[in-house]
């Protein structure tokens, strides 16, 4: 009886799973039967958009295949609601964007996803063929158009992004505004070290936003972090070339959100202008910076392997003897060695209006091969911890 009653129980349950998995069986769309062309001229543009309006309107879970080859990509908007529950891109090809840099240029971004929820990117390289552009700018003209972001999630919630190539930005490769609940992981970024603005990844106006074993090296910054970013975590990202993991510039306006809860753990830098940099503009602003964990970062011959910059006013444009607003408070940086380009591996500029607060030094370890490493601290306030080199000027 006790065999009977187990056996029906197992029974049923097997059949529990299996009602469980074919009630969420994926329908996959493949871009090709929407007539995308993988030879990399036919403009795919259309393609990929009714790809994604029936992705977007089935029910159930989605996704939207990609095949290899080369697809020729406009600018393009994939925009929810969606009834689909969530959409899965799956990409064995390269998304290429016209050759002709004024079409993306005049166009803010050439990817842009908006309002989406549970999107999620597996695989693929995106190449925005920006070094026409950054020729352009870089000859100092002043007809260059400003270019494209590549890859932009705005106003959305539970975005993947997984094992995707983002190659030669006109702008910034991938942003995030608005969004909460993001993981990037195994991503790779690929600019040359003088390409204009190719910031690898910016985050912005979002909350819970993971980055994690990823490798980016471009012209910018490796990793921005703008006004309204909260429980942001970056571990294992190989910065180089670049400006390093940066938070800011913060302080552009005078009512600003402020940066709060924010680990870098595990970074490597590589022959950047910048480690881990907190920068501000020397203007007004009731922004801030709070709870801030650099933890065991290594510096591989790095200009400014430790930098809080509130004095930041390029061009002494709307800014010569102002002041910046922005109160940065509770920064510990712990397990920071590795070897610094310059003399000055640790500098704390901070504002002498709002003076930085709880600035924390733990086992810090940076050297510079030809001379003796210095540290220089302006309006800083805050404690060392263990082993600190060069000696903490707190
Ligand atoms: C900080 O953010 C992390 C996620 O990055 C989260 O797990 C943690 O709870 C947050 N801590 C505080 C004090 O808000
Ligand atoms: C700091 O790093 C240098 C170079 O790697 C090393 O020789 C030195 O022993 C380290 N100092 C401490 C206190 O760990």
């Amino acid at each position: 009886m006790a065999n009977l009653s187990s056996l029906l129980y197992i029974v049923f349950f097997v059949l529990c799973v299996i009602t469980h998995y074919s009630s969420n069986a994926v329908t996959v769309y493949n871009v090709i039967s929407f007539g995308a062309k993988a030879n990399g001229i036919g403009d795919s543009t259309p393609a990929f958009i009714n790809a994604w309006a029936a992705a977007c309107a089935s029910t159930g879970s989605t996704a939207i295949k990609v095949p290899k080859g080369r697809y020729l990509l406009g600018s393009l908007a994939f925009k929810g609601d969606c009834k689909s529950f969530d959409i899965t891109f799956q990409i064995e090809g390269t998304l290429v964007a016209p050759a002709d840099y004024g079409v993306l240029g005049k166009a803010k971004i050439w990817l842009s996803f908006e309002g989406v929820s549970h999107v999620t990117i597996v695989g693929g390289a995106l190449d925005a063929r920006g070094q026409s552009l950054w020729a352009c700018k870089l000859a100092a003209s002043n007809n260059c158009p400003t270019g494209a972001t590549t890859l932009s999630f705005a106003d959305s919630n539970n975005i993947r992004i997984n094992g995707l190539l983002s190659r030669n930005s006109q702008m910034f490769h991938i942003v995030f505004s608005g969004c909460q609940n993001v993981h990037v992981e195994k991503v790779k970024i690929i600019a040359a070290g003088d390409s204009p603005n190719t910031d690898g990844i910016h985050v912005q106006l979002s909350s819970n936003v993971a980055i994690t074993k990823s490798r980016i090296r471009t012209g910018d910054d490796c990793i921005s972090i703008g006004p309204g970013t909260k429980d942001l975590w970056i571990e294992r990202v190989e910065c180089g070339p670049g400006h390093g993991i940066s938070i800011g510039s913060l302080g552009k306006d005078t009512e600003e959100l402020g940066v709060q809860n924010v680990t870098v753990k595990k970074a490597v830098f590589t022959g950047t202008q910048n480690g881990l940099r907190i920068k501000s503009w020397a203007r007004p602003s009731n922004g801030f910076v709070q709870r801030v964990r650099f933890l065991g970062a290594v510096m591989n011959n790095v200009q400014n392997p430790i930098l809080i910059d509130q004095n930041y006013c390029p061009h002494n444009n709307n800014c010569p003897t102002q002041v910046s607003g922005i109160k940065i408070s509770d920064v510990i940086y712990r397990g920071i060695r590795g070897t610094s380009a310059t003399q000055t591996a640790i500098k704390f500029d901070c504002s002498s209006k709002k003076p930085c607060t709880g600035i924390r030094l733990e086992n810090v370890n940076l050297t510079c091969p030809d001379q003796v490493a210095q540290s220089s601290c302006t309006n800083a306030i805050g404690r060392t911890l263990g082993s600190i080199q060069p000696n903490g000027c707190l």
